[in-house]
């Protein structure tokens, strides 16, 4: 008998009939109050689950008996209780290196974006008022040569410190709970306190994943070490940041603007305050969202969940070393 699988995003169609010629395959286009129910009876039985975007907590899981492999689409796992995964033995698969340059692309444009105000001028010419040259009040700030502080030093950090210092000739520092050699070779960049970072910095950008450590890591204390003309720059994850705190930074004009792709509840609400703030650029969690990367993503997470399912060892485990049982190997 074929084992069964659960699909709980959109996935391309060839993608899904390559599933199908292993597992039987139940598809739910994103999990929604509507189809709840069906998604968690079909989880009853599933003997695997590929997905993004739905958070995991025990009582989703507990009736999952057959659960042997959960894959997401995504390199950050914080939709899933890891300590739980490990103590039943489920596998956990995700996507890293995949969406490294895509990430870091779109954190470029959200410090190029909110630096020379281009959505906001944007919205100036179509509102009919660009009648003369542009003055002071519309003025932007540079980029070039100025300080970006990297609050975290993985692959995606490296990836914008790499466009931001060869591209840019922006001057590197960074906090990470190590020294990072290569970086600092490669970039000039600069290791110190985050306290001073958050002096120094023009722009302050965390690239960290969610833990609970990390929760609300930026609050009023944060930003009031900020210079007022530093730019904050958040495609990490929404709940690093008091996003009360931010919005009431960037009223106040503690700091002058941000970028923001997360937020700390997704989808943003429309009535958010942070929709009403001209220094403001939002985008809706796109780090990873461009055609090549997310078609990559999608095929290294159902590699993962076949290797998973017939008994080889997925390559993308997450924290392998983290896994004390031989996992089908
Ligand atoms: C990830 O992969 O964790 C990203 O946040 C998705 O865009």
């Amino acid at each position: 008998m074929k084992k069964r699988v659960v699909v709980y995003k959109r996935v391309p169609p060839a993608l899904i009939a390559r599933l199908r010629e292993h597992f039987e395959v139940d598809c739910f286009d994103g999990v929604t109050p509507a189809n709840r129910e069906a998604f968690l009876a079909a989880l009853k039985t599933a003997h695997g689950m590929i997905g993004a975007s739905v958070k995991f907590d025990a009582a989703m899981l507990d009736g999952a008996e057959n659960l042997e492999i959960a894959s997401t689409i995504s390199v950050g796992y914080d939709s899933f209780d890891v300590p739980y995964f490990l103590k039943r033995s489920i596998m956990l698969t995700h996507t890293p290196d995949i969406l490294t340059d895509s990430v870091a692309d779109l954190v470029m444009a959200l410090i190029l974006a909110a630096s020379r105000r281009i959505v906001e001028l944007d919205g100036f010419i179509r509102a009919g008022k660009w009648g003369h040259s542009v003055e002071e009040e519309a003025f932007g700030t540079d980029v070039h040569h100025r300080t970006l502080g990297l609050i975290g030093m993985g692959r995606i950090a490296a990836a914008v410190a790499r466009r931001a210092h060869h591209g840019f000739g922006m001057k590197i520092v960074y906090d990470d709970h190590k020294r990072v050699p290569a970086v600092e070779a490669e970039f000039g960049a600069v290791s110190m306190p985050v306290a001073e970072l958050l002096a120094q910095a023009d722009y302050v950008c965390p690239l960290l994943p969610y833990r609970p450590e990390n929760h609300k890591l930026f609050g009023a204390a944060e930003f009031a070490r900020m210079k007022p003309s530093a730019i904050f720059i958040n495609a990490s994850r929404g709940k690093v940041v008091d996003e009360a705190a931010l919005i009431a930074a960037l009223e106040n004009r503690t700091i002058r603007a941000a970028g923001l792709d997360v937020f700390e509840t997704e989808p943003l609400a429309a009535s958010s305050p942070l929709v009403d703030l001209p220094n403001v650029v939002l985008t809706p969690h796109i780090g990873s969202a461009t055609a090549q990367t997310r078609d990559g993503m999608v095929e290294m997470a159902v590699d993962d969940l076949i290797a998973g399912l017939t008994g080889a060892k997925p390559p993308h485990l997450v924290d392998a070393a983290m896994w004390p049982r031989a996992i089908n190997i």
